[in-house]
């Protein structure tokens, strides 16, 4: 299974953006990691669309935007011209996630359903088949630098095998807390991209810290 990093810039310094995405894209990282937050889905603001549309000039890695917001069907448009090339939803704020996961693929882009650390592998089982990416969340969506959350391991595994069991060709990501302690454990319970905020772009040398992340 290749062992795939993507890079959340909600660390990176936003004073030095173009130089961060400089240093990711001469990286080994496979993907650069987007977080749209809202001020109501999740309790905090990040950054929008003309923020996507700047690191897809610099970006040579594909833009995994993940959005945490509500009502996302209105920006789903908006995002794709804006460069995205996966688009991650939360199952907790979709109330028609097949129609919406249905437009994200109509539009061009990879259509990803995000799980919140309350929300059950069950509730895919009817969409895994619609989808090419499962986001589990290892802390609760709104912040980073959170401690990751024990219980995602047996999560990963639980839908590792709904995965199997379908036929599906969904990617498994897990988000947040990622480190060098918990990486190799979260490869071997199954998932297939590692998001890393804090590790990545706190580290003393981030491009040899997505290497060590990759080989763990
Ligand atoms: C949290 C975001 C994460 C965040 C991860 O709501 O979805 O992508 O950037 O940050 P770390 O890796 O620091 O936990
Ligand atoms: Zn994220």
């Amino acid at each position: 299974m290749p062992r795939l990093i993507s890079p959340s810039l909600l660390a990176a310094d936003f004073a030095n953006l173009q130089h961060e995405i400089e240093m990711i894209n001469g990286s080994q990282a496979d993907f650069l990691h987007l977080d749209i937050m809202d001020g109501v889905f999740v309790p905090n603001l990040s950054f929008g669309i003309p923020v996507v549309k700047a690191a897809r000039r610099i970006s040579r890695k594909p833009l995994d935007v993940h959005l945490m917001i509500v009502e996302p069907d209105r920006y789903i448009a908006a995002f794709r011209d804006a460069g995205a090339d996966w688009l991650t939803v939360h199952m907790e704020a979709c109330r028609h996630l097949h129609r919406t996961v249905q437009e994200i693929r109509e539009r061009g882009m990879k259509a990803g359903v995000s799980l919140n650390p309350h929300t059950p592998v069950s509730t895919l089982e009817e969409i895994i088949p619609f989808i090419d990416l499962v986001l589990i969340m290892s802390v609760n969506p709104g912040f980073g630098g959170q401690q990751f959350i024990e219980t995602s391991y047996e999560k990963i595994r639980k839908t590792r095998e709904l995965i199997r069991k379908t036929g599906s060709a969904a990617l498994i990501e897990v988000d947040g807390g990622v480190d060098l302690h918990n990486a190799e454990r979260l490869f071997e319970a199954g998932v297939d991209i590692l998001v890393a905020g804090t590790t990545v772009f706190s580290a003393p040398d981030p491009v040899g810290m997505i290497e060590s992340l990759k080989s763990r």
